[in-house]
């Protein structure tokens, strides 16, 4: 059994992101075991993301090979991501102050995925502190769809790294799937 392994974590520039694209979208379908029939319009979001404000993105490499990616960029009012959060909020009576706080400064973890067989031995955790390292955001918030008692690496990680609640059961227009919205204050402790 692979213990905890080395891979090579560093960032994408924006060219080699737009130009790596599709291996790293077919990294997205096969962790979330989602339908190949969505790979070209992924593809098109994720490059079109890179244009964003802020955007940052780290991969993995393992003999060459990208076996994990995440990606995120600012928050902002523009964003139909940040509509929803700010609908998730009134739903449970905000935004509060430090709910406004937040939504003013805030870095959007978009996707994190590694490779099937990669999982569950410390990837995920060094993509997240590479991604999220030397920010000047307050904070950084991401989504995760809900599962039983929080049992997947998703959570594990997430929890590990110190994200707390901020909706949950929140339902996203156009997924009929429950989302667990979760936040943490930047920089990451490190444990
Ligand atoms: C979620 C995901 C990106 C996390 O990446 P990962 O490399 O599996 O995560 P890590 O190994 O860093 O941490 C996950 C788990 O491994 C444990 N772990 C961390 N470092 C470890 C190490 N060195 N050795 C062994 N286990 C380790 C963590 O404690 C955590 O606990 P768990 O095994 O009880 O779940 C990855 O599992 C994945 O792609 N999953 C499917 C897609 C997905 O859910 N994406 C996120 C959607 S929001």
């Amino acid at each position: 059994m692979m213990g905890s392994v080395s891979p090579i974590i560093r960032k994408l520039s924006i060219p080699e992101f737009t130009t790596n694209t599709p291996v790293l979208v077919d990294i997205y379908i096969a962790a979330m075991n989602y339908d190949k029939a969505i790979r070209d319009t992924r593809i098109e979001v994720w490059r079109r993301n890179s244009q964003n404000p802020g955007f940052t993105a780290v991969a993995a490499l393992m003999d060459d090979q990208v076996v994990g990616v995440a990606y995120g960029f600012n928050g902002s009012p523009d964003h139909w991501w940040q509509h929803q959060l700010r609908r998730g909020l009134r739903q449970q009576g905000g935004p509060t102050e430090e709910e406004i706080h937040i939504i003013h400064n805030y870095f959007e973890v978009a996707e994190v995925h590694v490779q099937p067989g990669f999982q569950g031995h410390g990837i995920g955790r060094k993509l997240m502190h590479e991604l999220l390292k030397d920010k000047q955001n307050t904070f950084a918030i991401l989504s995760t769809p809900e599962v039983d008692d929080e049992a997947n690496h998703a959570f594990s990680l997430y929890r590990s790294l110190g994200f707390t609640d901020l909706l949950r059961q929140f339902r996203f227009d156009g997924d009929q799937r429950p989302f667990a919205v979760l936040i943490t204050a930047l920089p990451l402790h490190d444990s």
